[in-house]
C-alpha cells in the first residue's frame, strides 16, 4: 500500500516510516521540520517539506494518491498551546481539517490519527481510564487533539472515510527530542547526562504511563487493517511517578557512564505547570481484545535502550542541531 505519513520526520512518525518500509509499503512523508529532523528521514521514503496548511498539499495528494494517511504531524507542546492557543488550533485543528478534506477529495481509504490519551480526559475521575471516560481536557492542546477526532467521525459518517484513532500514552524512546516540555524521559536523561539535575514540576508524585516506541509502532501497523472507525488507547496501563522515573534513570545513567556522582543527584522541584494533570493510566484492554496488541518492552528495558541514544546525541549533534535550528 502507499501510505502518507504526516510528521514522518518526527519521533514517532519516523519510527513508523522505517517499519512501514521494512514490511514493504511505499511511504510518502509530509513534514514541515519544525520539531522533526532531516536526519530522522528514511531515504527510501519520498519526502515533501511542507506544512499541513501548505496550499500545495492538494497537489501532493493528487500526485501521490495514498491509500492510507497516518496523521502524526502536530504542534505537541502543551505549554505553547497555553501561551498561544491560536497557533495550536491553526496547526492541530485547521491543519487537520485541511488534511481530512484532501483525504476525502483524493479517495484515501483510511486515516490513522495520533491522538493523546494523556490530555483529552483532563484529570481522570477513575483509573485506569477507558475509552468511555468523559472528555474534559485542561489544555488547548488536549482540546485540539480531541477536536480532530470529531472531524474524523463526521468524515466517516458523511463521506465514508474510514479511520482509527490511537490515543497514545507517553511514548518514549530513541529520537525523542528534549525540548518543548513534552517527552519527560528525554528531558530528564538529557539533563542528567549533562550532570545537571532535572526539574520535577510538582512534588514528584504525579504519575504517567510510558510506552516504548516500538510498541506504539506495532499498534499503528495493526490499525492498517483493523480497528475501523474505533478509538483505542495505546498504553501498557502502568502508572509510574516522576520520582521513580528519576531514580530508574539515575541507576541506568550511573551504570552506563560510570559516573559515581550521579547517584547523589537530587531533582529540583518547581510549581506544577498549567494544563498538566496529576495522575493518569490508560487501560489497553480494548486494543488488546480487538486487535490482539500486546506491549513487548517493559519500562526498564525501554529506558536501557533510550539512554544510550540520548548519550550518543550529546556527542554526535551540536546543541544547535539538537535544538532544531
Ligand atoms: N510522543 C508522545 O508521547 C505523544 C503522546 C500523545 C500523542 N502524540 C502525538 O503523536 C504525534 C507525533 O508526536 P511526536 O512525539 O513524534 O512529536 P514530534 O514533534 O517528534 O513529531 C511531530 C512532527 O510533525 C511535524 N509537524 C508539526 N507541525 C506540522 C505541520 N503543521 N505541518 C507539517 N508537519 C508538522 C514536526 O516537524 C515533527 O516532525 C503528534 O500528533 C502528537 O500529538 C505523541
Amino acid at each position: 500500500m502507499k501510505i502518507l505519513v504526516t510528521g514522518g520526520a518526527g519521533f514517532i512518525g519516523s519510527h513508523l516510516v522505517d517499519r512501514l518500509l521494512e514490511i514493504g509499503h511505499e511511504v510518502v512523508v509530509v513534514d514541515n521540520l519544525t520539531t522533526g529532523y532531516r536526519h530522522n528521514l528514511n531515504p527510501c521514503a519520498k519526502f515533501y517539506e511542507a506544512p499541513l496548511l501548505d496550499p500545495g498539499l492538494g497537489e501532493i495528494f493528487q500526485r501521490e494518491k495514498p491509500d492510507i494517511v497516518s496523521h502524526h504531524a502536530a504542534q505537541n507542546d502543551v505549554r505553547r498551546s497555553n501561551t498561544d492557543p491560536i497557533f495550536d488550533a491553526q496547526h492541530n485543528i485547521i491543519g487537520s481539517i485541511r488534511l481530512i478534506q484532501h483525504c476525502i477529495k483524493y479517495g484515501v481509504k483510511k486515516v490513522i490519527y495520533a491522538s493523546s490519551g494523556g490530555t483529552v480526559y483532563g484529570e481522570p475521575t477513575y483509573l485506569p481510564v477507558d475509552e468511555a471516560h468523559p472528555i474534559a481536557p485542561i489544555s488547548p492542546y488536549g482540546i485540539s487533539k480531541h477536536t480532530v477526532e470529531h472531524y474524523l467521525f463526521l468524515a466517516s459518517a458523511n463521506a465514508d472515510l474510514n479511520y482509527t484513532v490511537l490515543r497514545y500514552a507517553n511514548i518514549y524512546g530513541p529520537r525523542q527530542h528534549s525540548r518543548g516540555g513534552s517527552g519527560v524521559i528525554a528531558i530528564f536523561a538529557d539533563s542528567m547526562l549533562k550532570g545537571e539535575p532535572p526539574t520535577i514540576f510538582g512534588d514528584g508524585s504525579s504519575t504517567r504511563d510510558y510506552l516504548f516506541i516500538s510498541d506504539a509502532v506495532e499498534a499503528n501497523l495493526l490499525a492498517l487493517s483493523g480497528g475501523d472507525r474505533e478509538i483505542y488507547h495505546v498504553s501498557n496501563g502502568e502508572q509510574i511517578n516522576l520520582e521513580e522515573l528519576f531514580c530508574r534513570l539515575k541507576g541506568i545513567i550511573g551504570s552506563i557512564t560510570g559516573r559515581e556522582g550521579i547517584f547523589e543527584m537530587s531533582p529540583v522541584y518547581a510549581e506544577p505547570r498549567l494544563g498538566e494533570i496529576h495522575r493518569i493510566a490508560l487501560s489497553p484492554e480494548k486494543i488488546q481484545r480487538d486487535l490482539g496488541w500486546l506491549p513487548q518492552i517493559p519500562l526498564q528495558e525501554g529506558l536501557e535502550q533510550t539512554v544510550p541514544y540520548c548519550r550518543s546525541l550529546s556527542t554526535v549533534f551540536p546543541t544547535s542541531v539538537r535544538e532544531g535550528a
